[in-house]
């Protein structure tokens, strides 16, 4: 079996193949001095037997993540819940999977098209947080999804891989707050994503994030190879709870928001 170094490696250069804007970011940071340390890695997939939460939580299980808090996102017609290690230095797990039961039936026909393709144990191969696609469809099966929800769309596009890392801004040295990264990243040229505001959270809900928006990388669908946003680079600072303990949690309303990183045609700030 794979150690957990391996497993984050393993899920860094995947993340990273396909989302450049990381590594610049990660080796801006480094050369101010920083070191980075991961707040939270998030993983998608759609809510079917096999290949669901659960399965994909199950490498992490394996290499010590213990499950905490569930969560739903009803906008966006999602499950989710986070996994925490005890090795406080590396970083929680927030896995969230698409209630295909609440799409179109049209959406859930195309979703049923896809999975028909896993091969059989797919979901219980241990490197299937980064399996990568296991399934073909054409462009136009995309933007059906596409016009319905964003998430599906990405799934069907991406497969099984990291969707994006998050560096725990309260670890870094040479920024105050948030608002202070953020302008860095402004003015190394990263778009960040306004949609709710750049910064989502409060100090008094105790968590804050911001994120870039996603690369837009080439996707081989089978009938055109077409640029889709492909994944994005998140910033958490974390406040302490009245007992003193830093907030572990996720903030749905936030999470809504952050989801939006990946939108094709982002909605205007309002
Ligand atoms: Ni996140």
């Amino acid at each position: 079996m794979y150690q957990v170094a391996d497993l984050l490696d393993a899920l860094w250069r995947d993340y990273t193949a396909s989302t450049p804007q990381a590594d610049r970011i990660h080796a801006l940071l480094v050369a101010r001095g920083e070191t980075v340390h991961n707040d939270h890695v998030a993983l998608r997939t759609y809510g079917v037997p096999g290949i669901d939460i659960a399965a994909l939580a199950k490498p992490f299980e394996d290499h010590g993540w213990i499950a905490r808090e569930h969560y739903r996102f009803q906008e966006k017609h999602l499950r989710a819940r986070y996994w925490q290690h005890g090795d406080p230095n590396l970083p929680k797990i927030f896995i969230s999977e698409l209630i295909v039961e609440e799409m179109s039936p049209t959406t859930q026909a195309t979703i049923e098209r896809l999975v028909a393709q896993l091969p059989p144990g797919f979901g219980a191969r241990p490197d299937l947080p980064w399996a990568g696609r296991p399934w073909t469809l054409t462009h136009p099966e995309y933007q059906q999804l596409l016009a319905e929800s964003e998430y599906a769309a990405w799934m069907a596009a991406f497969g099984f891989r990291v969707n994006h890392f998050t560096v725990d801004v309260g670890k870094l040295v040479s920024f105050p707050d948030l608002p202070a990264l953020n302008a860095f990243l402004s003015e190394h040229g990263f778009v960040l994503n306004d949609a709710g505001g750049v910064i989502k959270g409060t100090p008094a809900e105790r968590l804050e994030q911001s994120s870039t928006r996603a690369d837009s990388i080439e996707v081989a669908f089978s009938d055109a190879t077409v640029k889709v946003p492909s994944c994005y680079y998140e910033f958490a600072r974390r406040y302490r709870l009245p007992s003193g303990e830093l907030f572990q949690g996720f903030i749905p309303a936030s999470a809504d928001k952050i989801f939006e990183s990946t939108d094709v045609n982002p909605k205007p700030r309002s």
